[in-house]
C-alpha cells in the first residue's frame, strides 16, 4: 500500500543545518515528519546552491535558525497526505517556493506569479505555523517552505511540480530557481519586445537566464555587465552581444550603459547581483519615459536609497519573484524549450559536491569560474 499521511513514520535522515548566522552548516541527523493531509514528503535525489541561500546563511529573509537552507532541488514523492491527488507516490517533483491556486485574484489577473493562496512564505514555518522538522525534538525552520538540503523533506503538495523525464536532475534543479527566475524576468515579467536594448547587471546563473530570456524574445542588443572577466565566455554562449567589466573602466554602470546605446539607455534592465547601489545605476542606465528596471537582485540590506528624480523622468521598476513565473502555466514550456535544447542548461554546471561536502559549496561560489554547484545525495 502506497505510504499516506495515516500510515508513513517519522524518517530519521542526514541534513545541513545552520545553527548561527554565518556559521558552517553541520550535517546532521533530523526526523522528518509524516506530511499532513495536503502535504507531500519528498526523498531528495538532487539540490544546487543558489546565491540566496547564502543570504540565508547569514539571516535572510529573517533571522530564523536553527534551520535548513536550499531552495533549489528535485526529489521522488516518497509519501503523500490522505487529501493529495494531484501527486503521487513515485512522482519525481521539484519542490518550488511558489504555488499557483488559479483562481485568487492574483492567479486570474494573469498579471502576476504570487498566488495568494500559495504564497512565498517567510516564516519558515509550514501553512500551519509548525515545522515538519527537528533534531531530537528541538524545532529546525524551513526555509521558503522547502528547505532542500536534506535527504527528505516535507512540502505543501501544490508546492510541487512534476517534473518532465527527459529533464536531467541538474537541469531541473537548476530550473526550481535561479536561472528561471532569470528567464521569466524578461519573459514572462516585462515580456522584452522584438528588436530593443537590454542591459543584465550580474551573469550568474540568474543573470544568464535573463540573457537567454531577452534573446529568444528577439532584443536586438543584449549588453552583459559583470565585474567578473570570466563571466564573459559564459554570457556569450546565452546570448550576449557585447560585454562590460565595469571594473576596467573609472565611469559608473549606467554611464557605460548610455555609452553603449547612443546616449538613450537601454529599454529594460535586469538588476541580478543583489547590490543596492546598482539600482539607481539600472534605472539612470534606462531610458527616459520608457526604460523598465526589473529587480531581482535580494541583499542582506532592507533598504535602499532611491535617486529621485531618475525615477521621476518616467521610468518604470518592477521587483520580481522567480521572474514572475507561474509554476503550473508558464514552468513547463521553459521545460520544453530546455528539453529540444533551445536552451542548454549544461553550461550553468560548474561543480559538484555531496551532501556531507555542503561547506565546499560556500567555496566554490568564491571561486570566479563558478556558475552552479550542484550538490548530490
Ligand atoms: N527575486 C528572486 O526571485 C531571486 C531568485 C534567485 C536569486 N535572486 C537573487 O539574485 C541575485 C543573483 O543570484 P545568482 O544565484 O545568479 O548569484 P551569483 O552570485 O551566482 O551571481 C551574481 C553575479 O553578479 C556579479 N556581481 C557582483 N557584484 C557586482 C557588481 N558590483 N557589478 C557587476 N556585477 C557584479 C558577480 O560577479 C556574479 O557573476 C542574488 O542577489 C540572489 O539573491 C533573487
Ligand atoms: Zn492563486
Ligand atoms: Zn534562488
Amino acid at each position: 500500500m502506497a505510504n499516506t499521511s495515516s500510515t508513513s513514520p517519522v524518517i530519521t535522515c542526514k541534513a545541513a543545518v545552520i545553527r548561527k548566522p554565518g556559521e558552517p552548516l553541520q550535517v546532521e541527523e533530523i526526523q522528518v515528519d509524516p506530511p499532513k493531509p495536503t502535504e507531500v514528503r519528498i526523498k531528495m535525489l538532487c539540490a544546487s546552491m543558489c546565491h540566496t541561500d547564502i543570504l540565508c546563511c547569514n539571516g535572510f529573509p529573517a533571522p530564523l535558525f536553527p534551520r535548513i537552507p536550499g531552495h533549489e532541488g528535485v526529489g521522488v514523492v516518497e509519501s503523500v497526505g490522505d487529501e493529495v491527488t494531484h501527486v503521487k507516490v513515485g512522482d519525481t517533483v521539484m519542490p518550488l517556493y511558489l504555488g499557483e491556486c488559479g483562481e485568487c485574484q492574483n492567479c486570474s489577473s494573469g498579471r502576476t506569479n504570487l498566488c495568494h493562496k500559495y504564497p512565498l512564505d517567510f516564516s519558515g514555518l509550514m501553512a500551519d505555523g509548525t515545522s515538519r522538522m527537528s533534531v531530537g525534538g528541538e524545532k529546525i525552520y524551513h526555509v521558503f517552505s522547502c528547505s532542500t538540503w536534506s535527504e527528505y523533506i516535507v512540502l505543501e503538495s501544490y508546492y510541487a511540480v512534476k517534473v518532465d523525464p527527459r529533464l536531467s536532475l541538474p537541469h531541473a534543479s537548476f530550473l526550481s530557481c535561479g536561472f528561471t527566475t532569470g528567464f521569466g524576468s524578461t519573459w514572462r515579467e516585462v515580456n522584452v519586445k522584438k528588436g530593443s536594448t537590454v542591459a543584465v547587471i550580474g551573469l550568474g546563473a540568474v543573470g544568464l537566464g535573463a540573457v537567454k530570456g531577452a534573446q529568444i524574445q528577439g532584443a536586438a542588443k543584449i549588453i552583459g555587465i559583470d565585474i567578473n572577466e570570466l563571466k564573459q565566455e559564459k554570457a556569450k554562449a546565452f546570448g550576449i552581444t557585447e560585454f562590460i567589466n565595469p571594473k576596467l573602466s573609472d565611469r559608473s554602470v549606467s554611464e557605460l550603459i548610455k555609452e553603449a546605446t547612443g546616449g538613450l539607455g537601454v529599454d529594460y534592465c535586469i538588476e541580478c547581483t543583489g547590490v543596492p547601489a546598482l539600482l539607481n545605476e539600472a534605472i539612470e542606465g534606462s531610458k527616459v519615459g520608457l526604460g523598465t528596471v526589473v529587480l531581482i537582485g535580494a541583499g542582506l540590506e532592507k533598504s535602499v536609497e532611491l535617486n529621485y528624480i531618475p525615477l521621476l523622468c518616467g521610468r518604470t521598476v518592477r521587483g520580481s519573484i522567480y521572474g514572475g513565473v507561474r509554476a503550473q502555466s508558464d514552468l513547463p514550456k521553459i521545460v520544453e524549450k530546455c528539453v529540444n535544447k533551445e536552451i542548454d542548461l549544461d553550461h550553468l554546471i560548474t561543480h559538484e559536491v555531496s551532501l556531507a561536502e555542503i561547506n565546499k559549496a560556500f567555496e566554490y561560489m568564491k571561486h570566479p569560474d563558478c556558475v552552479k554547484v550542484v550538490i548530490k545525495f
